[in-house]
């Protein structure tokens, strides 16, 4: 087990919005890889509360409640607290901060052409209701990233304009006032797009997840009538495993298994109710050891109360040392 601090290794940050239970999707395409990400970086990983106040502000209320099944969620898939600090955005004022720094260092209009923040407006039909702090979201992002002078973050495709974004003002910092802060690069997590129970991508809005926390019960209901191959209307249809999401699952959770499924799918020599069946036990047994030791964890609120506040202790500590170095470089603060 190495400190956080320990010399020479590169620094990560990454952060999740905490809007609910983590799911499948979610697990495959972040979570489990940072994980693995811990044995070779100094990791800091983010609840990112402040985050969800731009698109959910009336729902504010739920946060802290989400915030804390997050921390489950993250310490059940295994981020292990003794190795990476694990913290709580808003509890760390120093983001706050940074923020209005690096506020100054770009333009209304470039985030305005922010792609994200357009897809945005699109989508959520915002018309002329956007918040200050909305159109700020990639700025805040940014002092997440730099608070910690991170050399690298582990983010989805989505992500990468935000990224671009965070190195634009690293840079201008950096060439107003000196360095400090490296450019952080941008670690895509490569996965093919995740299905959910209805084959399309699998996401909260669409009501399509497998919650990581699902009990084995809940697993069972939700494969049961999950999408399979369309064009497989009788037992002895010869199927399409490349099409149908329980296979998919098959290659993520039970790889082991996943020829001989897809032989017997394409042969008909297995029927979609069995191999769901099966799915559905190998995943429940997939996912036991996380769901234990989740279950460990929320059993006892003492001790995640005390990982919680150590690890915000620790974040504060190392943003407050960026904070020292911003001010000398400035000459304000
Ligand atoms: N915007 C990220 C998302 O929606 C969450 C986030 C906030 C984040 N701050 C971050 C991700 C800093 C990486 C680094 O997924
Ligand atoms: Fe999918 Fe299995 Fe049915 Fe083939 S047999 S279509 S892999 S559920």
């Amino acid at each position: 087990m190495s400190a956080p601090e320990s010399a020479g290794r590169r620094v990560i940050l990454s952060g999740m919005r905490p809007t609910g239970r983590l799911h499948w999707g979610n697990y495959t395409g972040a979570l489990e890889n940072w994980v693995q990400l811990q044995d070779t970086y100094d990791c800091r990983f983010m609840v990112a509360d402040w985050h969800v106040l731009t698109t959910a502000l009336d729902k504010s209320g739920e946060i802290n409640a989400n915030s804390r099944e997050m921390f489950l969620d993250w310490l059940g898939a295994g981020l292990d607290p003794d190795r990476s600090v694990l913290f709580l955005q808003s509890s760390i004022k120093e983001h706050a901060e940074l923020f209005l720094v690096m506020s100054m260092l770009i333009s209304m209009g470039r985030l305005q052409r922010n792609p994200t923040f357009k897809e945005q407006i699109r989508d959520l039909n915002l018309g002329g209701e956007i918040s200050f702090g909305h159109l700020g979201y990639p700025v805040l992002q940014a002092a997440d990233i730099l608070a910690y002078r991170a050399h690298a973050v582990p983010v989805g495709e989505d992500q990468l304009p935000h990224l671009e974004l965070t190195r634009e003002m690293a840079r201008r910092f950096n060439f107003l006032f000196g360095d400090v802060f490296p450019e952080p690069e941008a670690l895509v997590t490569k996965f093919a797009r995740f299905p959910g129970t209805d084959g399309g991508r699998m996401s909260k809005s669409l009501g399509n997840t497998i919650e990581i926390s699902a009990s084995p019960e809940e697993i069972r209901e939700k494969i049961k009538p999950a999408f399979t191959d369309p064009a497989r209307l009788r037992r002895s249809d010869p199927g399409h495993p490349e099409v149908c999401g329980v296979y998919t699952w098959y290659q993520k959770f039970l790889p082991a298994d996943a020829p001989q499924v897809a032989e017997e799918c394409r042969t008909a020599a297995r029927g979609c109710v069995d191999c769901k069946k099966q799915l559905a036990e190998g995943a429940i047994a997939h996912f036991a050891p996380l769901r234990e030791r989740r279950a460990d964890f929320e059993a006892n609120p003492a001790r995640l109360d005390e990982i919680i506040s150590a690890g915000c202790e620790r974040a504060r500590g190392l943003a407050k040392d960026t904070l020292a170095r911003v001010h000398d470089a400035m000459g304000i603060g």
